[in-house]
């Protein structure tokens, strides 16, 4: 397996670790694309434990050192934190060290602690979100794939990378109810959130399978629509992916894809760096790439919508949101 799909891999593991409910308390602690009262809730967390069992915190030449009691609980709950910071920026630093008496938590401060954005963040309407009882932060894509898939009842899709799986359950009710939305993802703690989620909100017409989207575990021509958001991006080989998206489409099917476009060449540094890659920046490809990539793959009827500049340090202006349609004859 490639350096990128394990880089890719251990990011999403860990988100989904971060989405599955809390043992403690009953609220969903994610980092990403956090609101601002999520963001409340985030501080809240670290200040509770603070109070609990800070011994002492110093910086020094810009690493900041938190040293904690150590206990089976400070320790379960830093290390939740600590995931849950480490995967929200892709400049963020952070470490916990057990040295038997003591957890020593530490952070490069320049790195940022927090980002509030990492792979965009959906676009879903309260009675969207209703419809299947998850939240938006469930959510990890960059836009709503249901805003331009057009599902009708009967209709069978697949979602390829679904994650949390709020695409597959949305578009689930929209066929239903004799249609079937499947997603496909390779993280087997993306899959449980998801499997979590559909038996959440009693979904029936929904199956989650583990598989990578290079290799799609369905035949062909078995699908509508192929739908994703977000995760294109991510992967290392995208005419093989593709590929297969044309491949289980039933001839006169649609793509109909939100993900990340690159408008300009980003750094060289930003373009080696797995962190990048896994935060939906490093592995974009310029609109022209991608089209040919789908001409390619055998679609027709192209269009690719810029929806939305994204604002990040190193990269300002040079990455895009945009709406991807297409069709195969
Ligand atoms: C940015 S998240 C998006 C998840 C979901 N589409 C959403 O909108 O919330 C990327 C997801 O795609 C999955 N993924 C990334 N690359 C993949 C690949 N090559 N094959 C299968 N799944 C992949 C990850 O495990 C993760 O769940």
């Amino acid at each position: 397996m490639s350096e990128i799909q394990d880089a890719v891999r251990e990011r999403y593991a860990a988100k989904a670790l971060q989405m599955a409910p809390r043992r403690v308390g009953g609220s969903q602690a994610l980092s990403c694309s956090l609101s601002a009262a999520d963001l409340e809730v985030r501080r809240a967390e670290w200040k509770e434990l603070d109070k609990a069992a800070l011994v002492s915190r110093e910086d020094r030449a810009g690493t900041v050192t938190s040293t904690y009691r150590a206990s089976a609980e400070v320790r379960t709950e830093l290390e939740r934190l600590v995931a849950a910071e480490r995967v929200c920026c892709a400049t963020a630093r952070w470490e916990l060290h057990d040295d038997g008496e003591r957890l020593h938590v530490t952070v490069a401060s320049e790195s940022g602690a927090c980002c509030e954005d990492d792979c965009g963040g959906g676009e879903y309407s309260a009675s969207e979100l209703a419809s299947v009882g998850i939240n938006a932060t469930s959510s990890l894509g960059c836009g709503n794939p249901m805003l331009l898939a057009d599902l009708r009842p009967g209709e069978r899709v697949l979602d390829l990378g679904s994650g949390a799986g709020l695409d597959v359950l949305l578009s689930a009710r929209r066929v239903a109810p004799d249609g079937h939305a499947y997603g496909v993802d390779m993280t087997d703690e993306m899959l449980a959130v998801a499997r979590a989620n559909q038996a959440k909100a009693g979904v029936a017409n929904a199956t989650f399978l583990k598989g990578t989207i290079e290799q799609i575990p369905l035949s062909d021509g078995t699908v509508d629509v192929v739908i994703s958001n977000c995760v294109i991006n991510l992967a290392a080989d995208k005419r093989a992916v593709l590929r297969e998206a044309h491949r289980v489409l039933r001839r006169g099917g649609r793509f109909a894809v939100a993900d990340m476009v690159a408008l300009a060449e980003l750094p060289n540094e930003v373009k080696r760096s797995l962190d990048q890659w896994a935060g939906c920046v490093a592995g974009t490809i310029s609109i022209d790439l991608y089209t040919a990539a789908l001409r390619d793959a055998g679609f027709k009827a192209i269009d690719v919508e810029v929806t939305r500049e994204v604002r990040l340090d190193g990269v300002d202006g040079a990455i895009a949101s945009a709406y991807i349609r297409a069709r195969k004859e």
